[in-house]
């Protein structure tokens, strides 16, 4: 049965997923090229750096490694000024309820984030003390959809993937869920996320006994 709750943190707990989306398109700007927000899609879960490497291939545009780097540090200057003002109130609906109704159930909770920001963003919106465990990028070195991230969270929870379930927003998210052999509860469009177990709008329309459901 459930044992476990494995968050995504950006677009699923808060919505950072618009500031890393106004962030890369400023940068794409800055190189004279756009996105849209269907290619935008596809950084949705993955890395600072692969995000610019595929941001760079839809702008015909290739540079060496040292210049790269300058151009994620950019934008996470970007990103950084954007997130380093938020508050409780950017947490999105039904999140901290979840999280209440699962500490009360003793389900444990871990964060599984591809994000080096992820600590900043929980410690400016209260999220903090909620997680049992935090695996962020900082400490994982494969990007979704490798199972990595939510594989460490477990291990660190002292629990086996399948009695844990992944909250996402990202297909990438979700194909790492189910790579690990979780349950996947994608939050956000059934057509992007269709991979997943179940998929609801937001964190308002889930609760305990249907997650318990899946198993
Ligand atoms: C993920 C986001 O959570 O973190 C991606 O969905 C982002 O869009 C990735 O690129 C890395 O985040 P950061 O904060 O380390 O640049
Ligand atoms: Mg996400």
């Amino acid at each position: 049965g459930l044992q476990a709750c494995l968050f995504d943190l950006d677009g699923v707990l808060v919505d950072t997923a618009k500031y890393h989306y106004l962030a890369w398109k400023q940068l794409a700007n800055s190189l004279g090229f756009d996105f849209t927000e269907l290619q935008n899609e596809e950084l949705k879960g993955i890395s600072r750096v692969e995000s610019l490497k595929k941001i760079l291939t839809w702008g015909g545009l290739d540079f060496p490694q040292e210049r790269q780097d300058e151009l994620a540090s950019l934008k996470n200057s970007w990103y950084v000024e954007m997130i380093s003002e938020m508050k409780v109130d950017e947490v999105l609906p039904g999140s901290f309820e979840l999280l209440e109704e699962l500490r009360t159930n003793q389900i444990k909770i871990a964060l599984g984030s591809a994000s080096k920001n992820a600590q900043l963003i929980l410690d400016n919106t209260g999220l903090t003390p909620y997680f049992d465990a935090i695996v962020d990028g900082n400490v994982v070195s494969k990007s979704k959809p490798d199972p990595e991230v939510f594989l460490k969270g477990a291990e660190m929870l002292h629990i086996s993937p399948s009695g844990c379930v992944v909250f996402e927003d990202a297909s990438a998210g979700v194909e790492a869920a189910l790579r690990a052999t979780m349950k996947a509860i994608g939050i956000g469009s059934p057509k992007e996320l269709s991979k997943a177990h179940l998929v609801v709008e937001d964190l308002t329309k889930i609760q305990l006994k249907a997650i318990q459901n899946l198993f």
